[in-house]
């Protein structure tokens, strides 16, 4: 099951809890002559609304957690969402201080409720509702698959910017190319991937992965190969830090 299917059918269960909290509230105000015993009324709302609270959190973390991995600029419809959604739980906080502290409002504390309700309503409307439309009822995968792959995008985004940056300053790279010609050309191919005496070079760190060793390509790991090396790669650990960041600086170039 996706997580946006998860999240659709978890924002469904919001109006659960929903529909008690006013079907409770209508009973407790809204009679002449109570048929319910009020004490478990109250206790039925005040449950209902705990259980409202826990699932709102939890579909929340999802929703931020999807905007903090994609970077999202959010569109119409999740703008309105959001702001249904920050409108509940500010009006939330409000009545539960009018019952508990600021008592001479508490007759405003059922038009809350309702505004509540409302806008819970137009925000599982518009976001759970949609999904189920555009996934014709979880039967369609297609938009997941793009919400999938922007999630991801989002990830992958991440972890390249994480890469430690490789120097571009054009001495840098001549400086590189210079020892590069002197000390590696003999074994290594720039042109292509074919091996000449060690594995060719071209595009290495463009590659996820270095050819023998298997570990991520990056500068780093390029640089324990160039002091502690693989196979029958002669050491250069005598290399200053700076020639072998030239280096680097001119096999990004490749
Ligand atoms: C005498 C030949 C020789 C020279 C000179 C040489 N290499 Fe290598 N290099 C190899 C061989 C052989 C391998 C593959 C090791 C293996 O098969 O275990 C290798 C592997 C590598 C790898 C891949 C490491 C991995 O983790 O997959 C890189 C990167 C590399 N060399 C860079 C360099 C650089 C930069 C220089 C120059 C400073 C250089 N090599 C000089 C022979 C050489």
């Amino acid at each position: 099951m996706s997580t946006f299917l998860l999240k659709s059918i978890l924002s469904l269960v919001l109006l659960l809890p929903t529909a008690v909290c006013m079907f409770t509230m209508f009973e407790m105000f809204g009679r002449g002559d109570r048929k319910n015993n009020i004490e478990t009324l109250r206790r039925l709302h005040r449950t209902a609304g705990v259980f409202y609270l826990t699932v709102f959190a939890v579909v929340t973390f999802y929703c931020l957690k999807f905007i903090v991995v994609t970077k999202t600029e959010l569109s119409v419809r999740a703008a309105v969402h959001g702001t249904f959604s920050l409108a509940v739980l500010v009006l939330l906080a409000v009545k539960v201080l009018y019952i508990r502290i600021y008592k001479q409002f508490y007759s405003q504390a059922k038009v809350f409720g309702l505004l509540i309700a409302f806008f819970t309503f137009g925000a599982v409307g518009i976001s759970a509702g949609h999904y189920l439309l555009v996934s014709e009822f979880g039967t369609d995968m297609s938009y997941d698959r793009l919400i999938q792959y922007r999630e991801d995008a989002g990830k992958r985004r991440k972890t390249e910017t994480r890469k430690p940056s490789v120097g571009a300053a054009p001495e840098a790279i001549a400086g590189g190319k210079n020892i590069f010609e002197d000390k590696c050309r003999t074994c290594h191919n720039t042109e292509d991937t074919e091996t000449l005496v060690g594995p060719g070079l071209k595009g290495i760190l463009m590659r996820r992965e270095l050819p023998v060793s298997k570990l991520p390509a990056t500068p780093e790991n390029i640089k324990r190969q160039l002091r502690r090396p693989l196979g029958r790669m002669p050491s250069f650990d005598y290399l200053t830090e700076e020639e072998m960041d030239n280096i680097i600086a001119y096999l990004n170039t490749l």
